[in-house]
């Protein structure tokens, strides 16, 4: 797999031609763009928007975005925003690895939606997906007009080619596909699987740091946006575009990832979640898991994400008198998590790589019975570390409705209430 280039820093305003000479020089849009191609503009938010909000790209290319056949509907039933309106059972739920496809299936065809909340037509929530996949997109791209996309590898790497350049990630490592931007999901591993986010609302961003100070968590120079990489082909390729929860197709007669070079700070980008700087108790008691936030997209509540993207790194546990291990908890947050890499240190079974759980809004969980037994009892004069881990939880201020095609899955472990059952009482009255 031929790799590729990347520019470095989160939300900046870069600059990329993959031709000498394409990107105009003190302006966006002259008379006749250089080498003959079109320019156009990509908005990601409203133009009036603030300074510090507003992000935009302009891209020149071969054709504009506008030449393709009119679209009609596509049929992928299994991945839409259909989270249902009826009551949503506050049971904890988890499920066991999305099986992988033993047919022909690429990214698009993949998709499996788990869960969502808010709509893309009120422009909040998320949509959670798993995409299992063996095979590229031939022919195909694809664009998500309801939100951005947050992709989760947990097996096999994704080469993701977008109008802005080419994304190569493995597990470990996440994307961010810009709401609108089209691309093609190459799978140089073959059979390969992981989660989706659609985030419906604002765009992730880095948190804030407050008392950390200047540095730490994700650092804004580990974020990689590609190089300007273009295609200049034609042929008879479909166009695959979400758009308020359903699915569209049209035929286009060329590539259109045709972008020579561009500039602006909408763009997709990738993260090594190994780099991340995690932080921790070094007293007692385990902090709030707020403190491992790589990005998190607001709402109009100040400190009430719409989305917080949240991971549990390998990272070294030496706090006192204190039980180690994440608590017993109810929020009033709603957490969907999943696990890329090793061991969740929460549950000592049941939570393989590939899995997910869901845990509403003021529903109990925590450590199972195995784990809290054996956090009571551990020996807290030495250090423990956890080496070989990458969990992570996509957590919405909304409760998160499991889609019933979730409910029914085969892969749903009816049994999950069961790793609570084994925790006695230890009161003696
Ligand atoms: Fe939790």
């Amino acid at each position: 797999m031929k790799s590729h280039a990347y520019q470095s820093g989160f939300g900046n305003h870069f600059a990329s031609e993959a031709m000498a000479g394409t990107l105009p020089v003190g302006q966006n849009s002259p008379q006749r763009a250089a080498h003959g191609l079109y320019a156009e503009q990509l908005s990601g938010t409203a133009f009036t928007a603030p300074r510090s909000e507003n992000r935009r790209s302009w891209l020149y290319r071969i054709r504009p975005a506008a030449m393709h056949s009119p679209f009609e509907a596509f049929d992928q039933p299994a991945f839409h925003n259909a989270f249902g309106d009826g009551p949503v059972s506050p049971d904890q739920l988890r499920w066991s690895p999305l099986p992988l496809p033993g047919t022909a299936t690429d990214f698009v065809d993949g998709l499996f939606t788990m869960a969502g909340n808010g709509s893309a037509e009120g422009q909040h929530g998320i949509g959670i997906h798993l995409y299992a996949a063996n095979r590229s997109m031939q022919g195909r791209y694809f664009y998500d007009a309801d939100g951005e996309l947050l992709i989760v590898p947990q097996q096999g790497r994704l080469r993701i080619a977008t109008e802005l350049g080419v994304l190569e990630i493995e597990p470990q490592q996440i994307a961010v596909i810009p709401r609108g931007l089209r691309f093609r999901v190459d799978l140089p591993d073959g059979p390969s699987r992981g989660y989706v986010c659609e985030n419906f609302g604002t765009a992730m961003r880095l948190p804030d740091l407050g008392p950390i100070g200047a540095n730490g968590l994700a650092n804004p120079r580990d974020f990689d946006t590609p190089v300007a990489a273009y295609e200049d082909i034609e042929g008879e390729f479909e166009l695959i575009a979400k758009f308020q929860g359903h699915l569209w197709r049209a035929a286009i007669g060329h590539s259109p990832l045709d972008v020579v070079g561009w500039h602006g700070n909408y763009a997709p980008y990738r993260y090594d979640l190994r780099r991340f700087n995690t932080i921790g108790s070094i007293s007692f008691d385990h902090p709030d898991p707020s403190i491992f936030t790589v990005l998190t997209s607001p709402s109009d509540t100040p400190g009430t994400a719409n989305l917080d993207f949240v991971i549990f790194p390998p990272r070294w546990l030496v706090a006192q008198h204190t039980f180690r291990p994440p608590w017993f908890h109810r929020n009033i947050a709603s957490e969907f998590m999943g696990l890329v890499h090793g061991e969740y240190d929460a549950k000592a079974e049941g939570f393989a790589p590939g899995g997910c759980s869901l845990h509403n809004c003021m529903t109990g969980h925590g450590p199972d019975a195995a784990t809290f037994e054996k956090a009571s009892q551990a020996d807290l004069s030495r250090p423990d570390v956890i080496a070989d881990t990458m969990a992570f939880m996509f957590e919405t201020r909304a409760v998160i409705r499991p889609a019933q095609q979730a409910l029914d899955a085969g892969h749903r472990q009816r049994d999950y209430q069961a790793c609570w059952a084994g925790l006695r009482k230890h009161f003696p009255g």
